[in-house]
């Protein structure tokens, strides 16, 4: 394809092509009323997920439907193979370097989302979790497997992927596809592509002798292209080569720009934003976040019925053989990794013991992070109790039925579990970063700290304890944090914008 006409053409402004009407590829994107974007990843709930990505990832493009012309590329892991039904091959995609060839196939959700799948069983079809092993170790070949999706969105985008649909626009999200837009340039292919970074710390960093078995010219390892500190970094070259760069909050977007957050980044992230090419656009949440119809809870209740949350209380204090109390009740839900700050939080258990508290516990993640959490089960038998492993209607009633959410991140780019929670009537009690910050309003719903340290967090533990022994306060906060908004239209508005003013710039 030809460089693409520039928007700013007058005589050519103004004038629509309705989606469907044959303009395909080469078309002109400003011109389409309802553009066709093509939303990339490697985590989709519908099928699967290891954290918020895959839920963002199933809700952003539906709430996108109504303004453009929306579908999602995910790879074709096992689990995603044998829940698909209606397939239909579109295409072959070539190989490059090592990275094999794969089949494209295209398939629809119950609600009609289409959703493209590449099929490379060699490099997704296995035993084990996304990204790792049973082990834990990331998958040797994750170069090869998370450049094959990039691969398959730009040749999707070049018009090889499905002749009868070629995307105007690509949304990439994390480093799982962020090579996208840097395999076009190399093919030099101007085609616009938004980049969300939901976690900067996934580098997608391998070793520079990769760069033959990716297909990396190697003029392109050089600080404007690839290399990051010497080594291969995929977000990097998105961050490099995409058009537009996105975040998902505020206070994270401004984060990433410093020394402190911006791992190693944050000179070509403030260049972004210098720029007016980096914006922080805060997650919603599902629908489905609500006490009057969750049909998961032990009881349904609202912020005019109380009764309701103090029965699924006695409910997960069963459930997880806590003892009967009339003390607060604490909940940790969450992936257990260092980001999500832990281990702060197990030195603080003792505390809420010895105040009366109780806590439960729930998710998988690091195998030290899960041992400290067992052995205090085992020290607190009746006062703490841990579920290893992640189950959605544990989740919830762990969420309705508990009185406050521990989340001491270390950094949280947004944080989706702090806003279910407080629909919930669960108060937050975080440390103020990222989306935690731009979410939470301190005393109000939920209690935020400054300072991460076992100090910080206890101090905001026993503000939570005040709360909690006085009823009064106790109903005035979780009536204003269970009247949060859900619902993803502030954010399909935001995102529908950056697509526009992307398309525009082109
Ligand atoms: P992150 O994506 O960093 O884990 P978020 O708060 O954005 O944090 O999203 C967490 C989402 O993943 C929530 O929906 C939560 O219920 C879910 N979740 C938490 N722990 C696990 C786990 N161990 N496995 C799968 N999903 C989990
Ligand atoms: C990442 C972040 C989390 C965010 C999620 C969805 O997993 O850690 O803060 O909510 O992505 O954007």
């Amino acid at each position: 394809m030809g460089e693409r006409r520039k928007a700013h053409d007058p005589a050519r402004r103004g004038r629509q092509i309705k989606p469907g009407s044959g303009a395909t590829f080469g078309a002109d994107p400003v011109l389409r009323s309802h553009p066709r974007i093509l939303f990339v990843t490697s985590e989709f709930a519908d099928y699967v997920k290891v954290g918020g990505l895959g839920e963002v990832s199933a809700a952003l493009p539906r709430a996108l439907r109504s303004q453009c012309d929306i579908r999602v590329l995910i790879p074709g892991y096992r689990e995603v193979v044998s829940r698909l039904s209606g397939v239909e091959t579109v295409s072959h995609l070539p190989s490059r370097g090592d990275i094999p060839a794969c089949d494209l196939v295209r398939s629809k959700t119950r609600d009609g989302l289409v959703v493209y799948v590449m099929l490379c069983p060699q490099l997704f079809e296995r035993d084990g979790a996304l990204y790792n092993d049973a082990t834990g170790r990331d998958w040797e070949d994750n170069d090869l497997r998370f450049a094959r999706l990039g691969l398959a969105a730009a040749q999707i985008a070049s018009g090889t992927g499905d002749p009868n649909w070629i995307p105007d626009l690509l949304h990439l999200n994390d480093w799982t596809s962020a090579l996208a837009p840097a395999y076009l340039a190399w093919n030099g292919r101007s085609i616009p592509s938004v980049l969300t970074i939901h976690n900067l710390t996934h580098r997608g960093l391998f070793a520079r002798h990769r760069l033959d078995r990716l297909g990396i010219p190697h003029a392109a390892f050089d600080i404007n292209g690839v290399e990051f500190c010497g080594d291969i970094s995929f977000l990097k070259a998105g961050i490099f080569y995409a058009s537009h760069i996105t975040t998902v909050s505020s206070t994270y977007a401004r984060e990433i720009v410093t020394p402190e957050h911006g791992c190693g980044l944050h000179g070509l992230l403030r260049g972004k934003l210098e720029q007016g090419r980096l914006t922080g656009i805060i997650n919603g949440i599902d629908e489905s976040w609500d006490p009057l119809t969750d049909p998961h809870l032990a009881q349904s209740f609202s912020s005019d019925n109380w009764q309701g949350k103090d029965a699924n209380a006695q409910a997960l204090r069963k459930t997880f053989g806590l003892a009967v109390s009339r003390g607060p009740l604490f909940a940790i839900v969450s992936r257990l990794v260092h980001q999500k700050g832990l281990d702060i939080a197990i030195e603080a258990i003792e505390t809420i013991v010895r105040q009366g508290g109780q806590i439960v516990v729930t998710g998988k993640g690091e195998s030290e992070l899960e041992r400290s959490l067992c052995q205090m089960a085992k020290q607190y038998p009746g006062k703490v109790s841990i579920q290893i492993g992640y189950e959605e209607t544990t989740a919830r009633q762990m969420l309705a039925g508990s009185d406050f959410l521990l989340m001491p991140s270390r950094f949280e780019p947004c944080g989706l579990t702090q806003m279910y929670a407080q629909r919930f009537g669960s108060l937050p009690v975080a440390h103020r970063t990222g989306g935690l910050a731009d979410t939470i309003q301190d005393g109000v719903t939920g209690l935020l700290f400054g300072e991460l340290s076992l100090g910080g967090l206890l101090g905001a533990i026993y503000r939570s304890l005040d709360v909690y022994h006085s009823p009064s306060r106790l109903r005035a906060m979780r009536k204003a944090a269970m009247a949060r908004p859900t619902g993803w239209n502030d954010a399909a508005a935001n995102y529908a914008s950056i697509y526009n003013s992307t398309l525009t710039a082109a």
